[in-house]
Formats: C-alpha cells, sequence, structure tokens
C-alpha cells in the first residue's frame, strides 16, 4: 500500500506523449503571439530581438574583453580571435564570487562589484591601459533596440538587485566604470548566454543555428526570419530571437501539469508567479521541488521514519549537483546513502531507492518538457523554410544537461519527427560567443563611419 501511495504520488510527474504535445503546441502559440506586432504585448514568451543578424562566418578577429554573468559562475574573460587559415580562439578567464547580499542589494552595487572584478581582471592581465571593445552577456529578458544597448525587464533567477528593472544594462555598466575612474572600456553589445552559446558552437558547426540552456535557468534563442519578426523594422534575411521561453505558463496555460510541489516552489520563490515553465525545467528549482515531495512523503510516515530534520526543512540543501548524481544509474545504492548522509540525512536502504526514484522522476520530467518546447522551436523553422524535413544543430550549456541530454533527445525526437535534431556541448562557455558578436559589432560600426 505504501509503494503504490508513493507511486500514486510520482505519477503527476509522469507525462504522457499526449501530454507533452500539447505543451508543445502551447508553446508554439506563445511564440507566434511574442512575434506578433500587437499579441507582443501580452505574451508571456517574449520572443526578444537580439541584433544579431547572422552566426559566425571565420572573418571575425581581434582581441575582445567578455562578461559572463547571470550563470553560476560570474567570468571575466579575455578573447582572442584570429581568422584567416588558421582560425584560433584564445582564452583567458578568471571566475569571481558574486555574494547574495550583491545579488540583492542595490544596482550600484551590483555594477561596482563588476566593474571591481574587470580591474581585477585587468591588472592580472597587465592590460590595464588597453581601451578593448566588451561583449556583456547578460543572462536575463532585455529589450534591445540596437545590439549595444538592452533593458532589464525583469530579474529573474536568484537576483533582485534595486533600480536596475527598467534601466539600460549597458548604460549602468558605463556609469560604473565612470565612478571608479580608473580605466576605459568599449561596451558594444548586450548579449543573452542561449545567444552567446548559439553563437560559440556555430563557429564550429555552421548548422547551428539554436542556443539552449539548461542550467540554473532555462531559456532558448534560435535564428528566425525578419519578415517574421512584426517588432522590428525590415523583412529580409534572419535575426536571431531570445525566446525567455522560462515565462511560459505564466498565463496560466501549464496549470493543468504543475503539481502541488510546483506550486509551493513558486510560492517560496524570489518572483512568484512567474518563470513557471523555468521553476519545472531549470537547476535552480529541481533541487526544491525534489524537497518538497520527499517532506511531504515523511509527513506521510514513508521516510525516514517519519521524522522531519532540519536538514530537510533547509531551503536549497539539493543542489543540482546531488540531484544528477543521485539518479545516476552507475551510482550503487550505498553511494546515495553516502551522499545523502553528506547532506545530514540518516537513510535507510529502503529510503535511499525511494530517494532515488524521487529525482530521477523530477529530472525526468524536467527534461521532457524542456524536449517539447524545443520540437516546437525546430518544427517552427523546418516550416519558415517550407522544408519537409530539417537538420539542425543546437548548442546547448549549462550544468543540467549532461545528465538530461538523452531524454531531451528523445522527446523530441517523438514529438517532431520530420526533425534530425543534433545536440553540441559548448566546451567554451558564452564568452566566446559574445566576442564573436562584439567582433561583428565593431566592424559594422566602422562600415557606418
Ligand atoms: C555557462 C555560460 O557555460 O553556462 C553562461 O558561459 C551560462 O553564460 C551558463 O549562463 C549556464 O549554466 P549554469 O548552470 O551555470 O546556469
Ligand atoms: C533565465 C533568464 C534568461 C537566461 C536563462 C538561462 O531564464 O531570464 O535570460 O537565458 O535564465 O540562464
Amino acid at each position: 500500500d505504501q509503494s503504490r501511495q508513493i507511486a500514486q504520488t510520482l505519477a503527476e510527474f509522469r507525462l504522457t506523449k499526449e501530454q507533452l504535445l500539447v505543451v508543445k503546441r502551447k508553446m508554439r502559440i506563445e511564440i507566434e503571439n511574442g512575434l506578433g506586432k500587437q499579441s507582443h504585448n501580452t505574451s508571456t514568451v517574449k520572443m526578444l530581438p537580439t541584433f544579431v543578424r547572422s552566426t559566425p562566418d571565420g572573418t571575425e578577429h581581434g582581441d575582445f574583453l567578455a562578461l559572463d554573468l547571470g550563470g553560476t559562475n560570474f567570468r571575466v574573460l579575455l578573447v582572442k580571435i584570429r581568422s584567416g587559415k588558421r582560425r584560433t580562439v584564445e582564452m583567458h578567464n578568471k571566475i569571481y564570487a558574486i555574494p547574495l547580499e550583491i545579488m540583492q542589494g542595490t544596482g550600484e552595487e551590483l555594477f561596482d562589484h563588476i566593474v571591481h572584478c574587470i580591474s581585477d581582471f585587468l591588472d592580472y592581465m597587465g592590460m590595464k591601459n588597453a581601451r578593448l571593445p566588451l561583449g556583456f552577456t547578460f543572462s536575463f529578458p532585455c529589450k534591445q533596440t540596437s545590439l549595444d544597448a538592452g533593458i532589464l525587464i525583469k530579474w529573474t533567477k536568484g537576483f533582485k538587485a534595486t533600480d536596475c528593472e527598467g534601466e539600460d544594462v549597458v548604460n549602468l555598466l558605463r556609469e560604473g566604470i565612470k565612478r571608479r575612474e580608473e580605466f576605459d572600456l568599449d561596451v558594444v553589445a548586450v548579449v543573452n548566454d542561449t545567444v552567446g552559446t548559439m553563437m560559440t558552437c556555430a563557429y564550429e558547426e555552421p548548422t547551428c543555428e539554436i542556443g539552449l540552456i539548461a542550467g540554473t535557468g532555462s531559456n532558448a534563442c534560435y535564428m528566425e526570419e525578419m519578415r517574421n519578426i512584426e517588432t522590428v523594422e525590415g523583412t529580409e534575411g534572419r535575426m536571431c530571437v531570445n525566446m525567455e521561453w522560462g515565462a511560459f505558463g505564466d498565463n496560466g496555460c501549464l496549470d493543468d501539469i504543475r503539481t502541488k510541489y510546483d506550486e509551493a516552489v513558486d510560492e517560496l520563490s524570489l518572483n512568484a508567479g512567474k518563470q513557471k515553465y523555468e521553476k519545472m525545467c531549470s537547476g535552480m528549482y529541481l533541487g526544491e521541488i525534489v524537497r518538497n515531495i520527499l517532506i511531504d512523503l515523511t509527513k506521510r510516515g514513508f521516510l525516514f521514519r517519519g521524522q522531519i530534520s532540519e536538514t530537510l526543512k533547509t531551503r536549497g540543501i539539493f543542489e543540482t549537483k546531488f540531484l544528477s548524481q543521485i539518479e545516476s544509474d552507475r551510482l550503487a545504492l550505498l553511494q546515495v546513502r553516502s551522499i545523502l548522509q553528506q547532506l545530514g540525512l540518516d537513510s535507510t536502504c529502503d529510503d535511499s531507492i525511494i530517494v532515488k526514484e524521487v529525482c530521477g522522476t523530477v529530472s525526468r520530467r524536467a527534461a521532457q518538457l524542456c524536449g517539447a518546447g524545443m520540437a516546437a522551436v525546430v518544427d517552427k523553422i523546418r516550416e519558415n523554410r517550407g522544408l519537409d524535413h530539417l537538420d539542425i544543430t543546437v548548442g546547448v550549456d549549462g550544468t543540467l544537461y549532461k545528465s538530461g541530454l538523452p531524454v531531451m533527445h528523445q522527446t523530441v525526437k517523438e514529438l517532431a519527427p520530420q526533425c534530425d535534431v543534433n545536440f553540441l556541448l559548448s566546451e567554451d562557455g558564452s564568452g566566446k560567443g559574445a566576442a564573436l558578436i562584439t567582433a561583428v559589432g565593431c566592424r559594422m560600426r566602422q562600415q557606418e563611419q
């Protein structure tokens, strides 16, 4: 009876192909809404123009700085790109911490901290006096009117710094640099991490026209036909669109598949009611869904001898990395118990079997949902091009992709059978892509002059 009740609890997380097809169909509707001139204003999936009009062609060159803000790590990078017969990209980077009180302090403090890190990096590289062009990977929804202007629409994930929403983050960065009065930089481009990832992968693999992040947050971008993007002038060629698909479901359209555990996680988050799809798919939230299920199963007496420990009450204990370790098939139950032990959870053998199943079920749903969204994207591209069959590559990054990829791939195959989708893991993060975009931005500026 106990195992039947546990199975019942987890059954809500097991989505059928029909349910996933509905998700795909709803995503397609939101894609069209986001692209439309009128419907855009109320659409949950924002489909933001990025002003990136092509993937790299190999002629990009120069030395660039890049910032990478919004994933697990904040990074400052120096990227040296050489074109010609022997294309090379040389990268140097340093990771900096962003303390919680800065993520959630004032905007001025946040940007002062960022500029402080750039200053440290320039010292470290011995290049304070080189006024380098900079590409700013800023992994949040921004309304762009050009390559080098991006108004932050809303913070997502763990950020909450004041006085930034509604502001151009390039300006905030430039003002921070001015306040410091120590060095000068030329901010050329603001880039979403999905776009940076797509460009990084496209440099090696020209069929890459989609970027996907399965990490702290969840989002995708792709090359859309200009004629379909009604929110930008012009009908010629293509432009990369940052979908901001994390907000899918914010109008309630996914409520029928959301569980009470999803609702609990949402309610306790920094942005309740927002980013509902992201909260079912991405690393920042999966551990919390697991924790909420475990608490419920414990309350009902099925786990941990019915005792809810302080540890289990602690938000954020299940980091994504534990989740993927626990659900991994290669891990013996004894090792699962030892991980739980490290987290401060005393488990029996039976407990560890249940915990492993919970982790696996929650991750599997995340990968399937993400796959359903991707199926909508690839079919849209296929139809754009009037093809019966599409071969395409998706550049992927983020701490979640490794474990979730096979399930996601399988889901896309089933839901978009007319597309052959190749997933390419980004080895270099999105900084390289941001530098490539900056290179193009510099060239365009010179042409305009
Ligand atoms: C990194 C990219 O590799 O992946 C970042 O360079 C991106 O731009 C990040 O935000 C996403 O992964 P996570 O798991 O760190 O959020
Ligand atoms: C969040 C952000 C989005 C970003 C994604 C992945 O969804 O809003 O801009 O791409 O996280 O980092």
